[in-house]
């Protein structure tokens, strides 16, 4: 199985809300769909979204890369999506977080601090910039927002038990009422 490597940067088309209002509903969104999606083919990477512009990494098998970019590609939350990296890859440089979501924190504010920039504009990036942006979302501190396979995993089981538990609860319950319908029964 060939492995690669993606990065690309692309501009919201929605309009941002103000960051003290916490993550911006769109990108929650986004992020839910891609880790439910990245975290089934084992594709893993970081989007980082700031300034009202995206710039997301994404590696994995080449065929899971590029169908998901197709679907990216396709997505009317955002335009001007300019290729930044395509490239094979040897061997994963991440551990297994699903999609790590890191938004205009201190350190990116200290990369383009610098580097002289102003804002947050990705499809300006050179392949350096690129490289320190995607060291930048391996080693980000946020992991606070980081949601791994096995997080979900356990979540997803822990809702199964909770439904059987609830289930043989009301059994139990349908049990003793009829028990006690059948006691007044023999009552009378
Ligand atoms: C900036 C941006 C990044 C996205 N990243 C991913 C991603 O990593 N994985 C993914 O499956 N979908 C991602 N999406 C969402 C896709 O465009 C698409 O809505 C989604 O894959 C559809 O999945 P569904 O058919 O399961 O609903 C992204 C969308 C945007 C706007």
């Amino acid at each position: 199985m060939s492995l690669m490597r993606l990065a690309y940067a692309s501009e919201a088309t929605f309009e941002p809300k103000p960051v003290e209002q916490g993550v911006e509903p769109n990108v929650a969104r986004i992020l839910m769909t891609s880790r439910r999606n990245n975290g089934r083919c084992d594709l893993v990477g970081g989007l980082y979204y700031g300034d009202n512009r995206f710039f997301q990494y994404l590696e994995g098998a080449e065929e899971d890369v590029r169908k998901t970019y197709e679907r990216i590609k396709g997505d009317s939350r955002h335009r001007n999506i300019t290729t930044l990296i395509e490239e094979p890859l040897e061997k994963r440089t991440f551990s297994n977080w699903s999609m790590k979501y890191v938004p205009l924190s201190a350190d990116v504010r200290r990369f383009l601090a610098s580097h002289n920039l102003d804002s947050f504009d990705p499809a300006s990036f050179t392949s350096r910039q690129c490289e320190e942006m995607i060291e930048l979302v391996r080693s980000s501190s946020q992991n606070q927002k980081l949601v791994n396979h096995d997080g979900e995993m356990v979540t997803r089981q822990k809702v199964q038990a909770y439904s059987l538990g609830l289930r043989m609860g009301l059994l139990g319950a349908a049990v003793c009422i009829l028990g006690a319908l059948v006691f007044a029964g023999a009552m009378l």
